[in-house]
């Protein structure tokens, strides 16, 4: 089972154990880190899962979908490592991946 390195909004990073076929989302609530709010349950339609990717991990990770794209582009805090965490399925690629939860828009 991967482990997902996670930086909280407060600065406290966290290890969450992420099973394989779940989000990364789904890992992080799971873990009892309440700061995604995740309202629309992982459909792509809230961004409320905004998380910053640590750039040397971006190749590990499937490619944004248009759908995603759109999503971010309603974060007055995105950047070029934004993702929407609901988007990523844990594989054994993201072993040791590292990510801080965006602010909250
Ligand atoms: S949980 Fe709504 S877009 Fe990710």
């Amino acid at each position: 089972m991967p482990i997902i390195n996670v930086v909280t909004r407060t600065g406290e990073a966290r290890l969450v154990d992420a099973a394989e076929g779940i989000s990364v989302m789904e890992a992080i609530r799971d873990a009892g880190i309440d700061e995604l709010l995740a309202l629309c349950g992982g459909c792509c339609s809230c961004a409320t899962c905004h998380v910053y990717i640590r750039e040397e991990f971006e190749h590990r990770l499937t490619a944004r979908s248009d759908d995603e794209n759109d999503l971010l582009d309603s974060s007055d805090h995105r950047n070029a490592r934004s993702r929407l965490a609901c988007q990523l399925i844990v594989n054994a690629d993201m072993k040791g991946l590292e990510l801080t939860i965006a602010p909250e828009d």
